[in-house]
């Protein structure tokens, strides 16, 4: 698939098929998922992959008992580290070996700064963990359809009880479930039209932000940019 066609044509996808969902196929979507930007290249994220059946009935206790969480081939939980600092020093180190600073001081002011926003108060750091993470998300989603594999993100979840269900460690924000699996024969959420966005027009603010109130669904023209490929 193109890029535009995985863009163009992934969906939400609800219903599973029963086709197993292969551990290497996971860890070749993550391979792909872990290239995805983040702040200093400091990849705070984590993946909680759930693929036996009593771990995703107890993840689906915990997410408002959506059915798609045990009826998918797994269930993964994005989890994004609250501190910054968790694995600056190898990242940073590859940085001063691949010429992207200039020295070993500009480095070590680099870790200090980063050490710094250790004590940034806990909101700011759950925010800035989940731009990252929420980036790997996607990717993942991406990477998993580029693969035939059909995905859900997941926001339905009560985050203190998912970390105390699985045991997560203290300073880990559980960022997204997204749900993988081979969509099963006939799904809607494949067959149907793509659910309809907001227009460019609409969206865009060239120079000087000017949100409209009104809403201009456009589903036209994603019909037609589909269409083309
Ligand atoms: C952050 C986020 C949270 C979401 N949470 C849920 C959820 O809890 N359950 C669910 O079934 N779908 C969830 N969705 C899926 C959206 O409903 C879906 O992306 C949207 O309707 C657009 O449909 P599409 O992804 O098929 O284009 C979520 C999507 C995002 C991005």
């Amino acid at each position: 698939m193109s890029f535009r066609e995985v863009v163009q044509t992934r969906r939400s996808v609800h219903e599973y098929g029963d086709e197993e969902l292969e551990r290497e196929t996971i860890r070749d979507i993550v391979d792909d998922a872990r290239m995805a930007p983040s702040g200093y290249n400091l990849q705070p994220w984590e993946f909680l992959v759930l693929d036996e059946e009593e771990d995703q009935a107890a993840l689906r206790e915990v997410a408002y008992d959506q059915d798609h969480v045990t009826g998918a081939g797994a269930a993964v939980v994005v989890f994004g580290n609250t501190d910054p600092a968790a694995h600056a020093q190898p990242v940073f180190d590859d940085w001063l070996d691949k010429g992207y600073l200039p020295s070993e001081d500009v480095k070590e002011g680099l870790l200090e700064s980063v050490d710094g926003m250790a004590g940034l108060p806990e909101t700011e750091r759950r925010v800035w963990t989940t731009r990252s993470s929420s980036l790997a998300a996607m990717t993942l989603m991406y990477a998993a359809w580029d693969r035939g594999v059909a995905s859900c993100p997941m926001e339905g979840f009560d985050a203190d009880a998912l970390l105390d269900t699985f045991d997560v460690p203290e300073g880990y924000e559980p960022v997204m479930i997204v749900t993988l699996g081979y969509a099963a024969d006939g799904t809607d959420d494949i067959e149907n039209d793509r659910k309809t966005r907001r227009s460019v027009d609409e969206i865009t603010h060239f120079g000087e932000f000017d949100p409209v109130a009104e809403t201009t669904l456009d589903d036209e023209t994603v019909d037609a940019v589909g269409a083309d490929d």
